[in-house]
């Protein structure tokens, strides 16, 4: 990671009272896994495996937890592309939902993608998920296509993704 996004990523740390500590963000590496393994098995029907994150870190993706002392609240996972940033997963433990931490996962996000040059922001929802939809809408983001069975559904079905884009002001 850049310096430049390193103070980024710096300037959307928030310092928070109601958890008894301060909030921070770190980035996600092989040594972490466990502890995202464990929140991702927790969050999601079909969860990523410790190979699609070990293969995001060896890509040099962009992936950073938001912590709380020792307690992990959540993480993203995006890839640079050119003028763009692909949001590949944004997790919020399910102990920690419903607390506006996706707001600050996502500004942190935007704040990274500004330090790489970015334009846009780019990731898939399953239409299903009702709620990621709402957050991502409330940050900005807008539906612009679909990608047809994208996803791994119950009984070996796919279900299609919502492509949704924000565009980021550098100004
Ligand atoms: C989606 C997710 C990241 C949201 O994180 P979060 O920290 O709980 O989100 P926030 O607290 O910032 O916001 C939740 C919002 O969704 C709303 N919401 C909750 N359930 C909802 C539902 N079923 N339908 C629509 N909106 C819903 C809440 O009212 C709140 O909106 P508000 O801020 O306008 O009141 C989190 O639920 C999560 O990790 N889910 C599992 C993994 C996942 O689906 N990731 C996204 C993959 S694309």
């Amino acid at each position: 990671m850049s310096a430049q996004s390193n103070a980024s990523l710096a300037a959307a740390t928030r310092l928070v009272k109601n958890l008894g500590t301060e909030v921070r963000f770190e980035p996600m590496t092989l040594a972490t896994l466990d502890s995202v393994l464990a929140v991702e098995q927790q969050a999601y029907a079909h969860p990523w495996q410790h190979s699609h994150f070990s293969d995001c870190l060896a890509s040099g993706y962009q992936a950073q937890l938001l912590l709380a002392g020792e307690q992990l609240l959540g993480y993203f996972v995006a890839m640079k592309g050119v003028e763009e940033a692909h949001l590949l997963n944004i997790t919020v433990a399910p102990t920690h939902q419903r607390q506006g931490w996706a707001q600050t996962l996502l500004e942190a996000l935007a704040l990274w993608a500004r330090g790489q040059a970015a334009k846009w922001l780019w990731l898939e929802v399953r239409p299903s998920n009702a709620r990621a939809i709402h957050v991502y809408k409330a940050h900005g983001f807008r539906h612009v296509g679909q990608r047809k069975q994208y996803y791994p559904a119950q009984a070996g079905l796919r279900e299609d993704a919502l492509v949704m884009s924000y565009r980021l002001h550098n100004d």
